[in-house]
């Protein structure tokens, strides 16, 4: 499973990407607002941080304007991937975005149905949400579940499923385990997935044990 993290701050984005294990970020209007920075200098920082998909997203609501901005956005780096809201509107912006080669992450999916509709107009990627699923006491994993079943049932769909709304690191465990291609992780919450208490109290017994060899290894 690929990992993206879910944020626009870009000392965050750039500490994570010196692990080398960062696959893509992804923003949203309200990450942007977040960082109080110009939209379109942020994004272009951030593309230049990380080799892999920056979806930033368009903020029109019709498919024409929505083309415009996502050719606005496409233009400022190569690994940019125009994010658009699952809407009749986004689905039309999508088909003809990704016809002129350019990658989209069709998001705001809530349903399988959306879905679909978002790999039927070539999408990239589809985010469902899983995080405001739960907030609502839905179940936002069944829908990764639900989606992940789909379209092995129709190969010719590329779509690769990026599960977000992310809250907790059972989101990343369950949406491995169902299949996600991506996962788009906040920042807090992708740092602690390597951390253990047990890791930490056993790296702290192999040292002391170590310390009274009087041995060093360089
Ligand atoms: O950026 C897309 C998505 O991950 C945001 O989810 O619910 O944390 O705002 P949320």
């Amino acid at each position: 499973m690929k990992f993206f993290v879910d944020t626009a701050d870009v000392a965050e984005i750039r500490e994570l990407a010196e692990t080398g294990l960062l696959d893509g970020v992804t923003t949203n209007p309200s990450l942007i607002a977040k960082t109080g920075r110009d939209f379109l200098e942020v994004v272009k920082e951030i593309c230049a941080v990380v080799e892999g998909p920056v979806s930033a997203e368009v903020t029109a609501l019709d498919s024409a304007t929505m083309i415009a901005e996502g050719r606005k956005l496409a233009g400022l780096a190569k690994n940019i991937a125009v994010k658009v809201p699952l809407t009749w509107d986004g689905l039309k912006a999508c088909k003809a975005l990704t016809s002129e080669g350019t990658m989209v992450n069709v998001t705001l999916c809530f349903s399988a149905n959306q879905a679909l509709l978002a790999a039927k107009a070539g999408a990239t990627f589809v985010s469902p949400f899983i995080g405001r699923l739960d907030d609502l006491n839905l179940d936002g994993m069944e829908l990764i579940r639900e989606i992940r079943e789909i379209y092995d049932n129709y190969p010719a769909l590329q779509t690769e499923i990026l599960a977000a709304s992310i809250r907790n690191a059972n989101h990343v465990k369950e949406s491995a385990l169902a299949g996600a291609d991506v996962a788009t992780v906040p920042p807090a919450v992708l740092k602690g997935l390597a951390t253990h208490p047990l890791t930490d109290k056993g790296l702290e017994m192999f040292l002391s044990d170590w310390k009274k060899t009087g041995q060093k290894i360089l």
